[in-house]
């Protein structure tokens, strides 16, 4: 019997991409990003893809795409999928939550470590040979204990997040775009005013584009600091970049963007805000398992069984 003919769009790990081989008749790009026309060309006689949140899988590509029964996204996030466009054409959106819960967690409280106690500015002034020694107050930060983390959208990622600030004696409050009654959550304009760290943990959908917009940030204590390893929409970055240039919050620490790789010229300038390269899940363990989570989930659709992990 033939192997379902399947589409790798990026370079993936060995183990995922040996099992993804061994399964199905692959096309692999291993060189830059494909463009929309690239995508649908190579998209026209293949039945499944497994393909990165950098890749725009827009009703356009799936129309290009007769023969495709599945979409396997290699991240949790889906925002680059229509997922609605998928759902009527009859095909299955696959994402890889919970195995990137921890790695983003922790790398949420990087962020905050590092903007809290200017980690990041502190290297800059190394390396720019401004450092003249030791004084007692001398790149003073902030500290944890006793203060508020504020976390918007308690999901899987929010909840680790909130797991480890028992470690660091801080008190928690959340949000959830739509909270259920009972849910302990706080309205978002309450939290925004209370929290003395804002993290942001939704996913990007019509609702929380620009959830942190102008207004939000002036709601925000002028001590507080502003941390977002969601989706870079999320924020408005031209809004965040006044909001620490004029002092209206203390810091940021960002690891995603509006435009990615590309980030407003304002926030390159800026010393209060830490900026990541879209690093939330980059460990060799995290994305090992985010591969071979997607290859299976392939794999299940394309020899008739239910996918794993389905975004629904
Ligand atoms: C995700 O999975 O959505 C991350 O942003 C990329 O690892």
């Amino acid at each position: 019997m033939s192997k379902p003919k399947v589409l790798l769009t990026r370079r993936i790990p060995s183990s995922a991409l040996a099992a993804l081989d061994a399964a199905c008749d692959l096309d692999r790009n291993d060189g830059d990003q494909l463009s929309s026309a690239e995508l649908q060309a190579r998209l026209a006689d293949k039945e499944g893809v497994v393909c990165l949140m950098t890749d725009a899988m827009t009703a356009e590509v799936m129309d290009a795409a007769p023969r495709l029964k599945v979409i396997a996204n290699v991240a949790v996030g889906y925002n680059n999928i229509d997922v609605a466009a998928a759902q009527s054409r009859g095909i299955v959106v696959t994402n890889t939550p919970e195995v990137l819960t921890e790695a983003t967690a922790d790398f949420a409280w990087a962020l905050i470590m590092d903007i809290t106690r200017r980690v990041s500015e502190g290297d800059r002034l190394i390396r720019r040979g401004a450092w003249k020694g030791w004084a007692l107050d001398f790149m003073l930060g902030n500290e944890l204990r006793g203060k508020t983390l504020g976390i918007i959208g308690f999901g899987r990622i929010g909840q680790a997040v909130a797991a480890r600030a028992a470690a660091f004696g801080m008190r928690i409050i959340h949000s959830d775009v739509q909270a259920a009654p009972g849910s302990g959550a706080v309205p978002v304009d309450r939290l925004l005013a209370t929290a003395d760290i804002v993290t942001i943990h939704v996913p990007l959908t019509t609702e929380t584009r620009h959830l942190i917009n102008q207004a939000a940030l002036a709601r925000m204590k002028r001590s507080a600091y502003l941390i977002n390893t969601s989706r870079g929409s999320v924020v408005d970055e031209t809004a965040l970049a006044w909001a620490l240039k004029n002092r209206i919050i203390s810091g940021a620490a960002l690891d995603v963007y509006e435009a990615e790789p590309a980030v407003h010229p304002d926030l390159l300038t800026l010393e209060n805000v830490v900026l990541a390269p879209h690093l939330g899940s980059a460990t060799t363990e995290t994305r090992t398992v985010m591969a071979d989570l997607a290859v299976r989930n392939v794999i299940a659709v394309l020899t008739g069984q239910p996918p794993l992990t389905p975004v629904s």
